[in-house]
């Protein structure tokens, strides 16, 4: 019934797309994602922004201060139990400065100038009913750097030898790179297909009283609802 008012939502919707917008918001996947946007300005100034995704609509912040998680929706934790969710931050806190300090670590032997920008983002992806992709990749100045396949960093072939040189550095992180697997392939997962369950309790609670959220979250919430309707 919800899912049929948000369809017709989008297809009366004044100035939306038309309905080959509608098929393609149904088609897409579910992904979850976390982004940390780290600016070094100097040496001993970094301003850290942490925060996480499904799809469009972000779902939690970060106080970089304090290394706590903010739930920015009512089922932003999923049906993770509170014990996880401190430990989740305490690992993300831990692994965020211990990599910022190697940034700072390496900027003369990788030419880093300050000011730069340094984005790490990590999540996976729900597709048809199954979790299909996880990805971590390092981008340096907004472009794409070294990514994640299994268990080890690939340069991005447009990164040139500096992406070289971050690869084999990371590369021999072996535990944080198991670390990251773990959680890029079994938390990811678990925690998506939760806050997906804990997203569609809300809307059922919410039932006719539900208002309608602005355009840039419908395909997040078609494809929420569709996700869990399977
Ligand atoms: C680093 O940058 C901040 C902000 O621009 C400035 O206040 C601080 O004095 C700088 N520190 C050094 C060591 O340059
Ligand atoms: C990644 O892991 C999968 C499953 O363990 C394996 O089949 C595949 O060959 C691995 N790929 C690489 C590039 O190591
Ligand atoms: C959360 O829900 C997902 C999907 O129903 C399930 O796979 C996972 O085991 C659950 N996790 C916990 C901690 O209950």
């Amino acid at each position: 019934m919800l899912f049929l008012q948000l369809v017709l939502f989008v297809v009366l919707l004044p100035g939306g797309d038309s309905e080959d917008g509608e098929t393609s918001a149904l088609q897409e996947s579910t992904f979850f994602q976390i982004i940390l946007t780290s600016s070094f300005y100097n040496r001993s100034w970094t301003q850290n922004q942490g925060s996480a995704w499904l799809d469009e609509l972000q779902t939690h912040g970060w106080d970089s201060k304090t290394g706590a998680f903010t739930y920015l929706q009512p089922w932003s934790k999923g049906n993770f139990s509170k014990e996880t969710l401190v430990e989740l931050e305490r690992i993300f806190y831990t692994y965020s400065i211990r990599l910022l300090q190697i940034f700072h670590n390496h900027v003369r032997q990788w030419q880093l100038e300050y000011p730069f920008q340094v984005q790490i983002a990590g999540g996976c992806d729900f597709h048809f009913g199954e979790v299909s992709v996880r990805f971590a990749q390092i981008a340096y100045q907004g472009s794409d750097l070294i990514n994640f396949q299994n268990t080890s960093w690939l340069a991005s072939p447009k990164g040139g030898s500096r992406a070289q040189q971050f690869c084999t550095l990371f590369n021999q992180y072996h535990v944080f790179n198991e670390i990251l697997y773990k959680i890029l392939s079994d938390t990811c997962p678990q925690f998506l297909l939760g806050l997906l369950d804990a997203g569609k309790a809300y809307l059922q609670q919410q039932g006719q009283s539900w208002s309608l959220p602005p355009r840039i979250l419908y395909s997040a919430l078609i494809n929420l609802w569709k996700a869990v309707s399977i």
